[in-house]
């Protein structure tokens, strides 16, 4: 919603006698774009006038034709019904916005709305010892999304990679290892090597049970500090690493913070004893856990039988800590929705101890990723790697360069690396983040990488072309905007679209749902390419940027630059890398 939503809110505050904050949310678009740009429906007042709506309206646009006559962005209000309907005057919009967008730049649509308070962002976080598998996909480019608009919006983000680089899963490895390790194989074919130690322990323990109780005791020796458990799972952490960072390295994400869980297991007996001193803590078939069976969240388990920690302990200890360390504004978890108890029973325990910023602690949650007709587990080892998906998207945008130019007859672009690097990874990103991210992901590679529809490509290309535009215009946007000639509908409606970013930018970040974001730069490229396909009565295309007019191309340019700043500064938030070219 652009800025006109509040001020129509503002005109129409001291008539229906209510704050312009209660209307504004009532505020929507007419259904169609002859009856303008706003409307405001009547209803609710009806039954406190005690009269029609139809007749409010009426009323309402009598009233308004008096205030408003003088207002400039104000065209006409008519009524339509129970609605009170609102054409703006493209050009005074104009002449509002675009010198704003042009004015910020790189800075438009952010804001310094956070006041620079910290809020992490745990994201990403796979386990080691394992690929980095596509279904990490998500928490990880949801994260980075939420990190860019963040700071966009002026807070500081704190990223943090929570490795999963402890627990139970480590004393299998080790088990195996026992009988199989091979340090000069693990050097040589790094993780694939430990995925296969771990699915070779999942097939053996089927016929060897005893496997189970070894690797139990194998990670008890790794948490009390055996030297050579300890040498072991430092190598395998560093292993799993260097394949993470190359994956990293890809999509451009650096973290602020990469204290996984091992990192807590100095801080967990603390918590430990803090929950028995406050008596939280009950004995369960052997081991200890908080009972929240009261709340209807079940047990949450603090230490096994055989003593061991678990991830919920380890989570206590860090939410602690990142507490103490960051006083955070918001502390999110950016973890599939299958993990909900684990984060209720975080929160529920927080409370429990009397931390009061419980509710600050926000668990953020998606659906799955699915490939067309591919069923992804790791316990068999039939695992899509991020990395070969990320390396498959780049290789297909290279064949539709390489084949875009050879249709057209042109050379390749000298920088067609980097370019296919941009589109390939800006695809897949894209892709994830235009869905509510609580809904499911359907993987499919020819919708993926299209340059129509709702694709980042489609985008990219936006953007791109603009840019090629304002290059063959060899001008900067002029100093003199003559917005006065940005008179048509088509205009207003991209101008309304751009206007609109700095509040979905708030609105996506208090939903933590990146899609807000993706969903008005489609939004505002799909009005642009409305305009610029625009015909006049002989079908001829008649929006370009340049036209004999040096008036009416600077006004021209100055909306198709500020197309570009906000597409390129809303897909710069998301994570999507854009070509400066295509
Ligand atoms: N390593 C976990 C997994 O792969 C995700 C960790 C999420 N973060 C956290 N603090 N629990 O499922």
């Amino acid at each position: 919603m652009s800025r006109y939503a509040r001020a129509f809110a503002e005109v129409l505050a001291p008539l229906v006698e209510a704050p312009a904050e209660e209307l504004t949310p009532l505020i929507g678009a007419p259904p169609r774009p002859e009856m303008g740009q706003l409307a405001f429906p009547c209803f609710g007042l009806a039954k406190t006038r005690r009269t029609s709506p139809v007749a409010i309206a009426t009323e309402l646009v009598a009233q308004l034709a008096e205030s408003t006559h003088n207002v400039a962005w104000i065209e006409s209000v008519s009524a339509a019904g129970p609605y009170v309907n609102l054409h703006l005057c493209a050009a005074a919009v104009a002449a509002e916005v675009l010198p704003d967008v042009l004015a910020a730049g790189a800075a438009f649509g952010g804001s310094t709305h956070g006041g620079g308070r910290a809020v992490t962002v745990d994201y990403s976080s796979p386990n080691i010892a394992k690929s980095f598998g596509v279904h990490h996909l998500r928490s990880t480019v949801i994260g980075h999304a939420l990190v860019g608009m963040l700071r966009a919006a002026g807070y500081r983000p704190v990223g943090i990679n929570h490795l999963g680089d402890w627990g139970t899963q480590f004393g299998q490895l080790l088990a195996i290892w026992q009988d199989e390790g091979d340090e000069e194989r693990l050097a040589k074919e790094g993780i694939d090597y430990l995925l296969e130690l771990y699915v070779e322990f999942n097939r053996r323990k089927e016929e060897k049970p005893e496997l189970q109780e070894r690797a139990r005791e194998c990670f008890k020796s790794l948490e009390q500090g055996d030297a050579e458990a300890r040498r072991l799972w430092a190598l395998f952490r560093a292993t799993s690493l260097r394949e993470f960072e190359r994956v990293y390295a890809m999509l451009g994400i650096e973290f602020d913070n990469t204290a996984g869980e091992s990192f807590y297991e100095d801080k967990m007996p603390a918590v430990v004893e803090e929950l028995e001193s406050k008596g939280l803590l009950v004995e369960s078939e052997g081991a200890t856990v908080v009972d929240l069976e009261p709340y209807e969240l079940g047990a949450a388990l603090i230490r096994k039988a055989d003593g061991s920690t678990l991830y919920l302990t380890r989570d206590l200890a860090s939410a602690e800590w990142r507490h103490k360390t960051f006083d955070f504004a918001r502390s999110l978890y950016v973890v599939g929705g299958a993990q909900a108890l684990h984060f209720a029973q975080l929160k529920k325990v927080l409370e429990l101890l009397g931390r009061d910023w419980h509710e600050l602690v926000e668990h953020v949650p998606f659906g799955l990723m699915r490939f067309k007709d591919r069923k992804m587990s790791t316990r068999k080892g039939d695992i899509i790697r991020l990395e070969d998906v990320l390396l498959r998207a780049v290789k297909l945008a290279r064949e539709t360069i390489e084949s875009g130019a050879e249709e057209k007859g042109r050379a390749l672009p000298p920088d067609i690396d980097e370019l296919a690097h941009r589109i390939g990874v800006g695809a897949v990103v894209f892709n994830d983040l235009k869905n509510r991210r609580q809904r499911d992901v359907v993987f499919d590679w020819n919708e993926v990488l299209s340059f129509e529809g709702e694709t980042g490509p489609y985008l990219q290309y936006t953007a791109a072309r603009i840019g090629s535009m304002i290059e063959k215009a060899d001008a900067a946007p002029s100093a003199e905007l003559h917005t006065e000639l940005l008179v048509s509908e088509e205009e207003l409606a991209v101008l309304l679209a751009v206007d609109g970013l700095p509040g979905c930018l708030l609105r996506a970040l208090k939903a933590c749902e990146p899609s807000i974001v993706a969903d008005t730069l489609l939004d505002i490229a799909a009005r642009f390419s409305t305009l610029y396909a625009r015909r006049d009565a002989d079908n001829r295309r008649d929006w370009q940027v340049l036209t004999d007019d040096p008036a009416l191309s600077a006004a021209r340019l100055g909306l198709a630059s500020a197309v570009r700043t906000a597409l390129v500064n809303g897909l710069g938030w998301l994570g999507v890398p854009v070509p400066d070219r295509m």
